[in-house]
């Protein structure tokens, strides 16, 4: 009777996904809301033979020198930056990461934020609840319109392109640039490739899509928030650190440019007294791109098959290690 091999999930997640790890592990389940503290972390790693966490545990080589039987760390998310992926190979620890099954979430939820900011619908929500709404008038709550308006995607990946798909439905010329140009993207979908300054000088909308990498951090700073029109909106649903903050929340503030639609922040949570909160041109979500019942079945389905696969000494199906 051997031991079943422990998994330490650093958060509750959709049944299906737990049930599916008891199939084959001992699931040592994270209890509370908030996340492990790092000496918590440690503790639980420790006994773990894999680990299932979640973008915000920062799982660097003090952890994996912990888990001195960790096989494989599987991250909740396609993003993985929060995981020292290096460190984690030199330790032939095998990191994996939830790709694909989010793609169609995430656009919509960079389309909601998009559709928000551009017709100002929370402040709306707001003004019909607080009762201002006294009577019809054409000038009240004035937006943008969004079909017509010229879209640039930053990132024209899996989730790029999926937005891609959505703006051509509403009838945007759409814009892009990305590392390499992709004509068959551009053949499908319509899209114009063109250099980051050319995207942010044109573009009614922008929309972040990259990875964060250290090419990509602070991607969007002042410099870049200058080019845009003052009217155009920045829409974030990829990493916080994408956008120098300060540089957005300035830019923001003194009209540099129109409005934003962030899912994600610098620090997350993002402090309720950060001065970006107090801006009538932004609207915030926190960190929900992904967050519908059906696709965070899915991640964790997909974490759950990563992990047995390398528990059986097979290679997962989403390794990220070089
Ligand atoms: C990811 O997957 O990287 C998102 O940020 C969360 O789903």
């Amino acid at each position: 009777n051997s031991v079943r091999p422990r998994v330490f999930v650093t958060r509750d997640m959709p049944q299906p996904a737990i049930d599916r790890l008891k199939e084959f592990a001992y699931v040592d389940l994270w209890p509370a809301f908030p996340a492990p503290e790092k000496h918590e972390l440690l503790y639980h790693v420790s006994q773990a033979d894999a680990l299932l966490c979640m973008l915000s545990d920062p799982i660097d080589e003090e952890v994996m020198a912990a888990g001195k039987k960790l096989r494989v760390i599987a991250n909740y998310a396609v993003g993985y930056d929060n995981i020292d992926v290096a460190a984690a190979t030199r330790r032939n620890i095998a990191v994996t990461n939830t790709p694909d099954v989010l793609t169609e979430t995430t656009a919509d939820m960079a389309f909601t934020l998009l559709m928000a900011a551009a017709r100002n619908l929370i402040a709306a929500d707001r003004f019909t609840r607080d009762g201002f709404w006294i009577a019809w008038h054409p000038l009240v709550l004035l937006g943008h319109d969004v079909s017509g308006a010229t879209l640039g995607i930053v990132g024209l990946g899996r989730i790029g392109q999926a937005v891609a798909r959505r703006a051509r439905g509403f009838g945007m010329r759409i814009l892009y640039t990305s590392r390499h140009r992709n004509p068959a993207a551009e053949a499908e979908l319509g899209v114009e490739y063109c250099s980051l300054e050319e995207l942010l000088q044109q573009s009614d909308y922008v929309s972040l899509h990259t990875p964060l990498m250290p090419e990509t951090h602070h991607l969007i700073g002042a410099k870049e928030l200058q080019l845009m029109k003052p009217t155009a909106i920045l829409i974030n649903t990829s990493r916080g650190n994408v956008v120098d903050q300060e540089a957005l929340t300035a830019a923001l503030q003194d009209g540099t440019i129109g409005g934003a639609g962030l899912d994600v922040f610098k620090e997350e949570p993002i402090s309720p007294d950060d001065p970006l909160l107090e801006l009538s041109n932004v609207v915030v979500a926190p960190h929900i791109g992904s967050a519908t019942i059906e696709t965070r079945t899915k991640m964790g389905m997909m974490a759950a098959e990563n992990i047995k696969a390398v528990l059986e000494g097979r290679r997962p199906p989403n390794l990220v290690n070089k």
